[in-house]
């Protein structure tokens, strides 16, 4: 089995309505190969990166930023992993009120010292998340698990 790992901050729900919905993409029925975890960023810990294979990344932008809840599990995990990550698969959904290019570049800023290694388009919702956000998502989810089982990532 390969590991697909989730990680999202929400503090309203709708970062946390992207993250359930990357879930069920990589949970979808044509997925058999891939074990998924998803986590709150506050749950999440060094042994969750080093258990996965492949990883995604939810968070609202807040004040042309990550979240701090993001930040907090990136600088609790850092050290921690660090050298044991040779290039971890991952992409980016972000939920911003109008923006989200602050967050999208913080984390990418600080994905490349892991490091981690973007592989799929970010998914950011501007304004209200809508069902096509939401597809968008399913999508991700379900290409990052469908990729890691055919060993494309
Ligand atoms: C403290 C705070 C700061 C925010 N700053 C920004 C911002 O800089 N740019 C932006 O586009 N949206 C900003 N927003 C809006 C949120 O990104 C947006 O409401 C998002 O959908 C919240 O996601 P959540 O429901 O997962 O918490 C901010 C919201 C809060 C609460």
């Amino acid at each position: 089995m390969k590991h697909l790992l989730i990680v999202y901050h929400s503090q309203s729900g709708n970062t946390q309505r992207m993250a359930e919905a990357a879930l069920a993409g990589a949970t979808n029925e044509l997925i058999t190969e891939t074990e998924v975890r998803l986590l709150r960023a506050a749950d999440a810990k060094p042994e969750d990166l080093l258990w996965a294979e492949g990883l995604l990344l939810g968070t609202p932008e807040n004040f042309g930023y990550m979240s701090g809840g993001m930040k907090d599990f990136l600088d609790r995990t850092f050290y921690q992993v660090e050298g044991q990550i040779l290039s971890l698969p991952y992409a980016i959904f972000i939920s911003a009120g109008n923006d989200g290019s602050g967050a999208l570049r913080a984390i990418r800023r600080i994905a490349n010292g892991y490091p981690f290694k973007e592989v799929q388009e970010p998914v950011i919702a501007q304004g209200e998340v809508t069902d096509e956000h939401l597809g968008s998502c399913e999508e991700l989810g379900m290409t990052l698990a469908a990729g890691l089982e055919a060993g494309i990532f």
